[in-house]
C-alpha cells in the first residue's frame, strides 16, 4: 500500500523584515546575510500568532466535510510549545472542530515533523482508511543582536498523511541517526534558543553524509535515481553546502539538474527564514511550485535534521495529483516592516509570567488569532 502526503499547506505572518536593512542596522555587510547565510527576507511573527494559531491557519484549508470524519489522529510537531502538559494537538483540534481524534504533540527540534510523518505512516499502515493531520509549527527565536538573529523566521506547514496519496508516495526505507549533542537547545527558562552555531553546522553535514550513506546501503539506489534533493533549511546556504557534498557523486548533467531543482526548492525559505519543524516541508512546497520540469513518478530525497540531534534521509515519488494540489503561496503580498518595528514585535511576544494581557489584534486578519492571556489561559479567537 502506498502511503504519503495527500495534501499540504503553509502559513506564515504577512510581515517580514528585509535582510539588507537588518544587516545595515547591525553594521554588517549585507552580503553576509544575502550570500553568506543565503537569506533575503525574514518572516516576523506578531504577538497575535503562536504555534497553535499558525498551525490552525495552515491546517484549516486542508479540512472539509469529506475528510473531517476520516481524520482520527492529529500529531503536532513543535519546539515552541506553549504548555508543558496539554498538547498543541489538543488545542488545535478544538479550533479546527476535530473531536473524534487522538491528539498529541511531539518534539525533537526541527526533526519533529518528520517523526510525526513516520508515526502517521505506521498508523495508516495499520488503519488504511484513516487520515492523519501532521503539523509542524514554530517561531525561530535567537535574540536581537545575536549571530543567530539573521536565521530567525517562523510559520507552519500542515499535511494530511493517507493511503494512495495525491502528492508524495513515501518510499519504505530511510537512513537515520541520533546522537546526544549540545549544538542547539532551548532550556525551559528561555524563550530563545541557545546555540553553538559552528557545531550545529558540522553535525548537520556529518549526519547528512551518514544518513545518505545508510540510505544508499539499504536501498541500493544512487544519486541518478533522484530528480531533486531537499534539505532542512535553517538558512539556505547550509542546504547549498549539503547539496555540494552529494554532488561529489554526480556527473555533469546530474550536477546541473540537481542544482536547478535546489534553486527552486530554496526560493520560499530564502524569503521566510527558519520555521524549524516546517522548514524541510516548506522547501518541498517551494520545489513543487517553482520547478518547471517535475513529472509524476520523479523521486525526491528529503534530509531532515533536528538539533540535539537526530537526522534522517528518506525519499518519495511524486504522485498523480501533485500539480493540482499546490497551496499557491503568495509571499509577494506581505508587508515589509522596519527593523525598529521588527524589534518591537520581537519584544511584544506573550511572556511566560502568567499576567493577564489583552493583545491588540485589529491588524491581524488571520482566521485564527491569539488575543491574549487570562487566568493563565491563552485566549483564541476564530474570525
Ligand atoms: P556567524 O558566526 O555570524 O557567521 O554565524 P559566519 O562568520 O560563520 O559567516 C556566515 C557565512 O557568511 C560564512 O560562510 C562567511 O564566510 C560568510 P561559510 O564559511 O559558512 O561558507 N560571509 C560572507 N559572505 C559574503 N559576503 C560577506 C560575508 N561575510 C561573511 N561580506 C550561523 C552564522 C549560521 C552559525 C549563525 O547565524 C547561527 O548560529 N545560526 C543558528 C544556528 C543554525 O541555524 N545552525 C544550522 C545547523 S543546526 C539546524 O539546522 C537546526 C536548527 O534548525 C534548530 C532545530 O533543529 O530546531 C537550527
Amino acid at each position: 500500500m502506498k502511503i504519503g502526503i495527500d495534501r499540504i499547506n503553509f502559513f506564515t505572518s504577512n510581515q517580514y523584515v528585509d535582510m539588507v536593512e537588518l544587516a545595515q542596522a547591525r553594521d554588517v555587510d549585507p552580503n553576509k546575510y544575502l550570500i553568506g547565510i543565503g537569506q533575503s527576507k525574514m518572516a516576523v511573527i506578531p504577538a497575535t500568532q503562536d504555534v497553535v494559531t499558525l498551525g490552525a491557519n495552515a491546517a484549516d484549508p486542508l479540512i472539509d466535510d469529506e475528510n473531517r470524519d476520516k481524520i482520527d489522529f492529529v500529531i503536532f510537531a513543535t519546539e515552541s510549545g506553549i504548555d508543558n502538559s496539554k498538547s498543541a494537538g489538543a488545542y488545535i483540534s478544538g479550533l479546527l472542530g476535530l473531536s473524534h481524534v487522538r491528539a498529541i504533540e511531539v518534539k525533537q527540534a526541527c526533526y519533529g515533523a518528520t517523526a510525526a510523518i513516520q508515526l502517521a505512516k505506521g498508523h495508516v499502515a495499520l488503519n488504511p482508511d484513516s487520515q492523519v493531520l501532521v503539523i509542524g509549527a514554530d517561531i525561530a527565536r535567537y535574540g536581537l543582536h545575536t549571530s543567530g538573529e539573521p536565521t530567525q523566521g517562523g510559520g507552519a506547514v500542515a499535511m494530511l498523511i493517507t493511503k494512495n496519496p495525491g502528492i508524495l508516495e513515501l518510499d519504505e526505507e530511510s537512513g537515520f541517526i541520533t546522537e546526544d549533542t549540545m549544538d542547539f537547545w532551548r532550556p525551559l527558562n528561555h524563550s530563545e534558543a541557545l546555540v553553538d552555531g559552528k557545531t550545529s553546522q558540522n553535525v548537520y553535514l556529518d549526519f547528512f553524509n551518514k544518513t545518505w550513506t545508510e540510505y544508499k546501503g539499504k536501498t541500493k539506489l544512487t544519486l541518478s535515481d533522484f530528480k531533486a534533493m531537499l534539505f532542512h533549511l535553517p538558512y539556505t546556504k547550509l542546504g547549498t553546502k549539503g547539496l555540494k557534498e552529494v554532488l561529489l557523486e554526480a556527473n555533469e548533467d546530474e550536477k546541473v539538474e540537481l542544482t536547478r531543482e535546489f534553486e527552486a526548492a530554496k526560493r520560499y525559505n530564502n524569503q521566510v527564514g527558519n520555521l524549524y519543524t516546517g522548514s524541510l516541508y516548506l522547501s518541498f512546497i517551494s520545489l513543487l511550485e517553482n520547478s518547471k520540469d517535475l513529472e509524476i513518478g520523479d523521486r525526491v530525497g528529503l534530509y531532515s535534521y533536528g538539533s540535539g540531534a537526530v537526522g534522517e534521509f528518506f525519499s518519495g515519488k511524486l504522485a498523480s495529483e501533485f500539480k493540482d494540489r499546490l497551496p499557491q503561496i503568495n509571499l509577494e503580498s506581505r508587508v515589509q516592516v522596519s527593523v525598529e518595528t521588527y524589534e518591537e514585535m520581537y519584544q511584544s511576544q506573550l511572556k511566560n509570567d502568567g499576567a493577564d494581557i489583552e493583545l491588540d489584534h485589529k491588524n491581524d486578519h488571520s482566521k485564527f488569532v491569539l488575543t491574549g492571556s487570562k487566568n493563565m489561559q491563552r485566549q483564541y479567537l476564530i474570525q
